[in-house]
């Protein structure tokens, strides 16, 4: 029996480097899995017990339409896994109030729409478990960005309340902080998280600073943070609800 047959995931964030992980190690657990985003998959995996679907974390009726389809598709919800996220990496002068609304409507109130969403039918199963994504930035100071930080610890308050909400019913709540895992986040020069040579890694000196700030003296693997994804979904990790877990070899020490 694998540790997540017939359960239900859905994988908010899942055409990104660590989300796409996660959809792997879901589907090889046994999971049945609607792994949705606002940019396609970089593969398309032919799988019965896989969906993929456009959608916007900011945008209450893409939520509902992506419960809808699931509940259609696959019956139930068990996992929302909120694995999207914006960044615009500006020092706190040259932070505009545009910037600072977008990175706070996709990273916090995105992960607010997606949690009311889901609740009511995870209620039904009386076993749930919601998956939320800091940062490094979410356990210790950073200077690149004011609105990332302020939404990656906003993610803190609204784990612990969904934890404290609705531990009654089974459905439990955490947050993975990754720290520096080379997916296109911090290497592309993509919409929702432009990098240009002074913030990318495939800048050698940027690559380098990174690496010197970890103990353990190399990046994170997507696989690394899917790995504790997949124990926060399984009923090993049945008595853990509302932490705030870094992944980072040891940066936040
Ligand atoms: N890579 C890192 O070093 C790192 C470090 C700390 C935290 N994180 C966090 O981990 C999570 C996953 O990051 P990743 O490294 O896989 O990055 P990624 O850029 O590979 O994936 C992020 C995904 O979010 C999607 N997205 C952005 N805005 C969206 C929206 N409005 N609606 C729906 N989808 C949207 C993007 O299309 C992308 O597929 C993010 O929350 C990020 O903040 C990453």
């Amino acid at each position: 029996m694998k540790r997540l047959e017939n359960q239900v995931a859905i994988v908010a964030g899942g055409s990104g480097g660590i989300g796409s992980e996660i959809v792997n190690q879901l589907l090889s657990e046994g999971s049945k899995v609607v792994s949705v985003d606002i940019t396609e998959p970089k593969k398309n995996i032919s799988n019965n017990n896989l969906l993929f679907k456009k959608f916007d974390s900011t945008d209450i009726n893409s939520w509902k339409k992506i419960v809808k389809i699931t509940l259609k598709n696959f019956k139930k919800i068990n996992f929302l896994i909120n694995c999207f996220g914006t960044n615009f990496r500006k020092e706190f002068d040259d932070q505009s109030l545009d910037e600072w609304q977008k990175i706070i409507d996709v990273n916090l109130t995105g992960v607010f729409l997606g949690i009311k969403s889901v609740v009511p039918f995870m209620k039904k199963e009386k076993i749930g478990s919601i998956i939320n994504f800091g940062s490094i930035v979410t356990l210790r100071g950073g200077v690149n960005g004011p609105a990332y930080q302020a939404s990656k610890t906003g993610l803190i308050g609204l784990t612990r309340s969904t934890a404290l909400a609705y531990a009654s019913d089974n459905i439990r709540c955490n947050m993975i902080c990754p720290g520096h895992v080379d997916t296109d986040f911090i290497r592309e020069n993509n919409l929702h998280s432009p990098n240009d040579w002074s913030t990318s890694i495939k800048n050698p000196l940027n690559y380098e600073k990174r690496k010197k700030g970890i103990p353990l003296n190399d990046f994170q693997e997507a696989q690394d943070i899917a790995n504790l994804a997949i124990f926060l979904c399984s009923n090993e990790s049945k008595m853990i609800t509302g932490t705030i877990i870094p992944v980072d070899g040891g940066s936040t020490i």
